[in-house]
């Protein structure tokens, strides 16, 4: 039996995994961030490290557990956890969806240089990325920068405090941006431009790689086994596309989540040119990635759940159901193109293809006759475009995916999977697996601990389902990069 735990940006999630693949339990325990100004968004990782023992002793008191042989640790990606001598945080840790340091990322892409960044890294300098978020700290709070024995990623924050081994893995480390990910090795000149002494960072693993046994306290206060080995693990997005079948050169996936996800994968290194996709290790050994993240794809339904539809999300709350599906019935009354209403699904900024954390969300072109069907249709359409985006930018580099595998919250309904499809214009399918993130964590425990005996074997248990193709519907690319276009000095003076 084999762990899998994830920690997420809304909740942490731990599964239990059979060797023939099947998931017999899961753990789930939810928590909340902060947004104290515009922009921000942090947490105390102490959240974090509690909710992870929970999720961990409530799978220990399944009768299977009796059986685990290793932990595999998955999360969001490029947070930044600074951990002082004692082993506690210093300060919250500043999160993916973050946007402080574009003032910092700003200036380190002049004094580096763009070009000098991507042969250094293969990616631009993006303020949800962990380099800058340390560049401000070090500039806004220089006592707890100095104090700061150890700079982790979340899932490597939950690690320590399960077994005070500071690790971390390859996938994961690329979001840090001090990361050669071609060489997959630290890159010396960030760390020196950085001002960040490289023995702060943890030692660097494979992902299947065991590289610390559980600790003797999170053993007690767990029911798990001291000692029980914890491998590498990889950040949430390469443990999905691994946990939904997405290991080999030229496979694609899509992901939608809080963020929205496009993913390729590849058996040689390549960074996109301008920067505008990033450039990762995968979570195997001679495997790397690109990919074009959105910072709020299902985060703008989550808005429009609260601020549009209030009264669905009751309704669904009393009757014990989810909001989603009644929110996507009511959009599938509006037309397709929303009678001209486009919204810009930029809430927190943007990453991919477009660098740009001044932008935000808009809606454009409304008129008396837009009714509340059309405002949600028109969310649904502006991030399914805004996804097309990123495909596009691979394809403008030569990828020519086939098809494309769709996962997370957002591919749960087959009208919105069609929607998808149409605009993309390539065959869809998802598989079984419903948290793909925490079932990727749990295949790399057990590929690095003789389970499985690599990627393919551990991956032969998923079944493709849910398959949708093209309908040749027309999609209103155009009008929605227009429309970004226009408004985006706008954005930029009304944020400076
Ligand atoms: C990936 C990214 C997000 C977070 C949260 O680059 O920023 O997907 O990992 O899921």
């Amino acid at each position: 039996m084999l762990i899998g735990l994830d920690v997420g940006t809304s909740s942490m999630k731990a599964l239990l995994v059979a060797p023939d693949g099947a998931v017999v339990a899961s753990a789930t325990r939810e928590y909340a961030f902060e947004t104290p100004r515009a922009g921000w968004a942090q947490t105390d990782p102490r959240i974090w490290r509690r909710a992870a023992i929970e999720v961990l002793r409530e799978l220990a008191g399944h009768p299977r557990a009796a059986g685990v042989q290793a932990i595999g640790l998955t999360g969001q990606m490029h947070g930044l956890c600074l951990v002082g001598d004692d082993g506690e945080p210093l300060a919250p840790a500043i999160m993916w969806n973050d946007q402080r340091s574009a003032p910092q990322c700003e200036r380190l892409e002049r004094s580096i240089g763009t070009a000098e960044l991507i042969a250094r890294t293969g990616n631009r300098l993006l303020p949800g990325f962990t380099a800058p978020k340390w560049a401000w700290v070090m500039e806004h709070e220089p006592s707890i920068a100095r104090a700061a024995r150890h700079v982790l990623l979340p899932k490597d924050d939950v690690r320590f405090a399960l077994t005070g081994t500071a690790a971390t893995d390859m996938s994961d480390a690329s979001g840090m941006l001090l990361l050669d990910c071609a060489n997959r090795r630290w890159s010396e000149s960030m760390c020196r431009d950085l001002k960040l002494p490289m023995d702060r960072l943890g030692t660097l693993h494979e992902s299947h790689e065991v590289c610390a046994p559980l600790g003797a306290s999170a053993a007690a206060a767990t029911g798990l086994p001291a000692g029980l080995p914890i491998v590498a693990g990889a950040g949430d997005q390469a443990a999905q596309a691994l946990g939904t079948g997405i290991i080999d050169d030229g496979q694609v996936s899509c992901t939608i989540g809080t963020s929205g996800v496009v993913f390729a994968a590849g058996d040689r290194w390549r960074a996109s040119p301008d920067g505008n996709l990033h450039a990762f290790c995968h979570a195997m050994p001679g495997r790397w990635h690109l990919m074009g993240v959105m910072l709020s794809a299902g985060g703008s339904l989550q808005w429009a759940r609260r601020t549009l539809t209030p009264d669905l999300a009751e309704a669904a709350l009393s009757a014990g159901v989810d909001a989603y599906p009644l929110m996507i019935e009511l959009a599938a009354a509006a037309p397709a193109g929303c009678d001209g209403l486009i919204f810009l699904p930029y809430l927190t900024g943007e990453r991919s293809p477009h660098a740009d954390p001044h932008a935000r969300g808009a809606f454009l072109g409304l008129t008396p006759a837009h009714t509340r069907a059309h405002l949600i249709r028109a969310v649904l359409e502006g991030i399914t475009m805004g996804l097309v985006d990123g495909l596009d930018a691979m394809r403008a580099i030569g990828l020519t995916p086939r098809s494309i595998r769709l996962s997370g919250g957002g591919a749960r309904s087959a009208w919105w999977r069609q929607l998808l499809t149409d605009a993309f214009a390539v065959r869809t399918s998802t598989v079984q697996v419903t948290d793909g993130g925490a079932y990727g964590a749990a295949l790399l425990a057990g590929i690095g601990t003789g389970c499985w005996q690599d990627a393919a074997h551990a991956t032969r248990h998923l079944r493709e389902q849910d398959e949708c193709t093209p309908t040749g519907e027309p999609v209103a690319i155009e009008r929605f990069r227009t429309a970004y276009r226009s408004v985006r000095p706008w954005f930029h003076e009304a944020n400076r």
